[in-house]
C-alpha cells in the first residue's frame, strides 16, 4: 500500500471508487480542498491525484467547474497492492517508494490530435530497412547461439562508437560503451553503480520525471537546481561535498529547452570534481537542431566525469528499447556487471540489426530524413500558434528537439488539469508541465507539446480546434 496521505495513495482511493460505483459517471468529486482537509494534506498533493486521473481519462473538469466522474471512465487494472499468497508487507522499500510515485502510463489511441510528448510517428519509421537488417541478423550462421556479453554486442558498439564520433564528436573506446534498454536503463545502471539509499543527486528544476523516479526510489534525495534559457543556473549549485551525483540535458534541457552555456559547463564539470561525483548527461534528442549549430556534448568537457547516455528512442522508435552509455575508463567494469546481474544483456538480433544500419549508413540517413519531417512538423506547429494563440502565449525551447513549452501569459498553473480536460473532450490531448516539477511555486499555466507523432498537415487543424476549446 502507498503511505497514506500521498498523491498516490489519494489518487488510488478515487480510481478504487469509481471503479466500485461510489462515484458514477456524471458524479461530482469533493473539491480539492474538502480533500485536503479529510487527509491532512496540502492542496497540491490532491491536486496531483486529480491531475493524475484526468489525464487516465477517470475525471473531467471543465474550466471553471467542479471535477466529475468521465461518461467514458475506463476499467482500471485492479491496483498492485496485494501479492498471491504475501501481504503488502513483504513489499520492499524500493517497491513501496514505486507504489508511491504517480504511475507514467504509455498514451491512448483515442484522440484525434496527441500533442503527447515521447512518441513518434508508424510512419516514419523505416519498416522496410528494419526488416531486413532483422532478418539478416536472424540468418547469420553463428557457431552458438548463446548468452551475449553483458556490455552489448561487440558489432553495435563498434558501430556505435564510429557513429558517435562523426554525429556528436565523441572520440571513445568501444569497451568504453554498454548498450542498454533504452536511456531508462541507463539511468537505473547509474542509480545502482553510484548512490546508496539518502545520497543526495543533482536535478534540474523542472526535471525529466523518468529520471527523478529512479533516484528516489533507489532512496536517494533530490536537490532541484532551477533552470533558465542557458540550462542549469550553475550559480545556485548545491555544497558539493554533499552531492553523490548530478543528472543534466545540457544539449536541450528537458523540458524547457535552454542549451547549457559554456562557462556553465566548465563550472559544473568543476562542481562535480569538487564533489568527487558524476555528472549524467541524457542526450535524448540531440540529434534534431534546427536553426543552430550542433552542441558539442557536456561529455567532451570532462571525460571522467561525465557519463553520456544517448538512445534510438527520437530517431527510430522508443518502442525498440535501445540505448548506450559512455563511461569513463574506471565505471566500466562495475556498469558492466550491474548490468549483467539485471538482465544479462540487450536483446541480440535488435542490437545486430542496428549495428548493420549505422556500418551501411542507412541509419544516419534515416536521422537526416527526421530531422527534415520533424523540422516541417515544428514550423507547421509554430506557425499555427502564432495565427491563433499570438500573444496569449509564451513557446520556448524551439531551436531543437521534438517538443516545445507553452506558457499561457495569463492564466495560473492550477488551471493546466483544467484546460487539459476540456481539451480532452473535444479530442486533442494536451499535457500540464507541473508534474515535472518537485517544487510548488506560482507560475503561468505551461504544457509540453511533443509534435513527432502528429502529421504535418494535421498539425494546424489541431492547434485551430484547441484555440477554439480553451477559453483564454
Ligand atoms: C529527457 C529524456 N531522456 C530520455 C528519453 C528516452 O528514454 P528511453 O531511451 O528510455 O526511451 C526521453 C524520452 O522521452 C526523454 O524525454
Amino acid at each position: 500500500m502507498p503511505k497514506a496521505g500521498t498523491a498516490r495513495s489519494i489518487y488510488l482511493g478515487l480510481r478504487e471508487q469509481i471503479a466500485g460505483g461510489v462515484y458514477l459517471p456524471g458524479d461530482r468529486l469533493p473539491s480539492t480542498r474538502t480533500l485536503a482537509e479529510e487527509f491532512g494534506v496540502s492542496r497540491t498533493t490532491v491536486t496531483a491525484a486529480f491531475e493524475q486521473l484526468i489525464s487516465e481519462g477517470y475525471v473531467s473538469v471543465r474550466q471553471g467547474a467542479k471535477a466529475t466522474v468521465a461518461r467514458n471512465a475506463p476499467n482500471p487494472i485492479a491496483p498492485p497492492t496485494q501479492r498471491p499468497g504475501g501481504s503488502v508487507k513483504t513489499l520492499s522499500a524500493y517497491a513501496m517508494r514505486a507504489m508511491d510515485l504517480l504511475p507514467h502510463l504509455p498514451g491512448t489511441a483515442d484522440l484525434k490530435y496527441d500533442f503527447r510528448y515521447g512518441d513518434v510517428a508508424p510512419d516514419d519509421f523505416p519498416k522496410l530497412l528494419w526488416r531486413k537488417a532483422l532478418t539478416a541478423a536472424v540468418i547469420a550462421r553463428r557457431a552458438r547461439l548463446g548468452y551475449g556479453h553483458p556490455a552489448g554486442s561487440p558489432v553495435l558498439r563498434q558501430a556505435l562508437q564510429g557513429y558517435l564520433w562523426r554525429a556528436r564528436g565523441i572520440r571513445c573506446q568501444a569497451e568504453q560503451i554498454v548498450v542498454t534498454n533504452g536511456s531508462q536503463q541507463a539511468l537505473d545502471l547509474c542509480a545502482r553503480a553510484l548512490l546508496n539509499p539518502g545520497d543526495r543527486v543533482l536535478i534540474e528544476e523542472p526535471c525529466y520525471a523518468m529520471a527523478r523516479n529512479v533516484f528516489v526510489t533507489l532512496g536517494a534525495q533530490a536537490t532541484p537546481v532551477a533552470c533558465d534559457d542557458d540550462g542549469l543556473k550553475t550559480d545556485r549549485l548545491p555544497d558539493p561535498l554533499s552531492h553523490a551525483l548530478a543528472f543534466v540535458t545540457p544539449s536541450h534541457q528537458f523540458p524547457l529547452g535552454g542549451v547549457l552555456s559554456v562557462g556553465r559547463r566548465r563550472q559544473l564539470v568543476e562542481w562535480a570534481e569538487a564533489a568527487d561525483a558524476h555528472v549524467i548527461e541524457d542526450d535524448y534528442d540531440g540529434e534534431y537542431r534546427y536553426d543552430v549549430r550542433p552542441i558539442p556534448p557536456l561529455y567532451l568537457s570532462g571525460r571522467d566525469r561525465v557519463i553520456y547516455i544517448g538512445t534510438v528512442s527520437k530517431t527510430l522508435s522508443p518502442t525498440l528499447r535501445l540505448g548506450y552509455l559512455v563511461l569513463p575508463e574506471a565505471l566500466v567494469e562495475p556498469f558492466v556487471r550491474c548490468k549483467q546481474i539485471t538482465d544479462r544483456h540487450g536483446a541480440t538480433f535488435e542490437q545486430e540489426a542496428l549495428a548493420s544500419l549505422i556500418e551501411t549508413g542507412a541509419y544516419e540517413r534515416h536521422v537526416r530524413k527526421m530531422r527534415r519531417l520533424n523540422s516541417v512538423r515544428r514550423t507547421a506547429f509554430l506557425d499555427a500558434m502564432q495565427q491563433t494563440f499570438s500573444d496569449k502565449v509564451e513557446i520556448v525551447g524551439t531551436s531543437a528537439g521534438l517538443h516545445v513549452v507553452v506558457w499561457f501569459n495569463s492564466i495560473g498553473r492550477r488551471e493546466e488539469s483544467g484546460l487539459a480536460a476540456t481539451a480532452r473532450e473535444a479530442g486533442i490531448g494536451i499535457y500540464p508541465i507541473s508534474r515535472l516539477f518537485s517544487c510548488d511555486t506560482e507560475r503561468r499555466a505551461g504544457f509540453v507539446f511533443g509534435y513527432a507523432s502528429i502529421e504535418a498537415r494535421k498539425i494546424a487543424d489541431g492547434v485551430k480546434l484547441l484555440y477554439s476549446v480553451l477559453t483564454l
